[in-house]
């Protein structure tokens, strides 16, 4: 049974009943997989730190294989990482009074201070499993007595799959993660987007809106599959012009591609624990993976991967070079950076818990709470600051 959420003024969740542990969940869910890292950032040897959900890890690659242990010394809790200390592949430990450690399983093995200490052998940091698939490092942000769930049910469907190509790369945002979700989900913010660059880069049509009962989501909330929300633009009705008292002041930008290709996103859709996927983004054939993985409650780890489908390693090695050459700059660096400027500026606001309740949203916005109640239903556990 859930634990009571005490860190979260109960008048503020019983007004959002369908969607309390959400609005709790400032640091994120727990028993959930979360990216950390992508695996070229992690060569063999290399011990790399990260926050995940407020909790500081370590990750180390030994024989090619990312173990993860919390930086914390069970002994006086000092972190490891102040003054690393490894005097064998396998092991860390401790710079304060010696206390070691295996990457593996994060037993206790060693006390260079006092080597007959009873605490060798029958305590153990806490150390996370990892797994890694299609570039980046997945840490199970669980419970010690929960088996980690399959890693194909926190990430969004096609993913995995075995010939997409993913390239990708990461960026540190200073806002909540859920404010992270709900920008890129957020079906009303095209509006933000009509200047970017990627705009005429890929000779994409691109509304200022659409109207108000353009949103026909559907839920996926199969058992043992992926749990999100799935926004088809099909049904969207676009607008093409922003207007202010009968006059026009805005235009969105309507594109023919002279090669015939589509040239509108067909589809975005939000799953838990937190990520993204637009399909047909940023250019036909290509679906952006955007994970907001909670660090603390005012940072994410903003992380975008760019999949395609390819058939053969060279399909595979140029998506990789169009990544870097065209997609970083004109879409990462070109667009999605038009997302952290507003979630900056969402920040300001969402910062506060009693913000969530002061919010007006309207009918364009209720793929968000579908969202939101998603995530209460579906959610393995709230991330409390006891925790930390
Ligand atoms: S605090 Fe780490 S060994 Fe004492
Ligand atoms: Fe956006």
């Amino acid at each position: 049974m859930e634990a009571p959420i005490t860190f979260v003024d109960d008048r503020l969740l019983r007004k959002v009943p369908s969607w309390r542990t959400y609005l709790a969940a400032k640091l994120g869910f727990r028993n959930h997989w979360y990216p950390i890292k992508l695996s070229r950032e992690i060569g063999e040897s290399q011990i790399v730190t990260a926050t995940l959900c407020g909790e500081n890890i370590l990750l180390k690659r030994i024989d090619g294989k990312v173990y993860a242990l919390r930086d914390r010394c069970i002994h006086r809790g000092v972190p490891f990482s102040e003054k690393l200390e490894c005097y064998t592949k396998g092991t860390i430990t401790c710079w304060y009074h010696g206390f070691t450690y295996k990457w593996e399983t994060g037993e206790l093995c060693d006390i260079l201070a006092s080597p007959d200490s009873k605490a060798i052998g029958r305590q153990s940091v806490k150390s996370y499993p990892v797994q890694e698939a299609k570039g980046a490092v997945f840490v199970f942000m669980g419970d010690d007595d929960v088996k980690p769930h399959p890693l194909c049910e926190d990430v969004p469907p096609m993913f995995l799959d075995e010939d997409l190509a993913l390239e990708g790369d990461s960026y540190m945002v200073q806002s909540n993660w859920r404010v992270g979700c709900e920008n890129g989900f957020d079906g009303l913010h095209v509006y933000i987007h009509r200047t970017s660059p990627l705009v005429n880069d890929t000779q994409r049509s691109l509304p200022v809106g659409h109207t108000a009962n353009s949103g026909q989501i559907v839920l996926h909330e199969v058992d043992g599959q992926p749990k999100g929300v799935y926004d088809e633009f099909a049904h969207h009705v676009s607008l093409w012009e922003g207007q202010v008292e009968g006059d026009v002041v805005v235009r969105g930008v309507r594109n023919t591609r002279t090669d015939g290709v589509p040239t509108r996103t067909t589809a975005a859709s939000l799953w838990l624990p937190g990520v993204l996927r637009v399909d047909d983004f940023p250019d036909a054939g290509r679906h952006q993976f955007e994970w907001y993985v909670p660090v603390s409650e005012d940072e994410h780890y903003y992380l975008i991967m760019i999949g395609k489908r390819v058939t053969n390693p060279q399909e595979a090695l140029d998506h990789e070079q169009e990544f870097w050459n065209r997609w970083k700059p004109v879409s990462l660096d070109g667009f999605n950076n038009q997302d952290i400027e507003a979630r900056l500026a969402l920040q300001k606001f969402y910062g506060r818990d009693s913000a969530w309740l002061q919010e007006m949203l309207i009918e364009g916005d209720h793929p968000i709470i579908k969202w939101r109640e998603l995530c209460h239903r579906h959610n393995r556990g709230v991330q409390r600051p006891d925790h930390l």
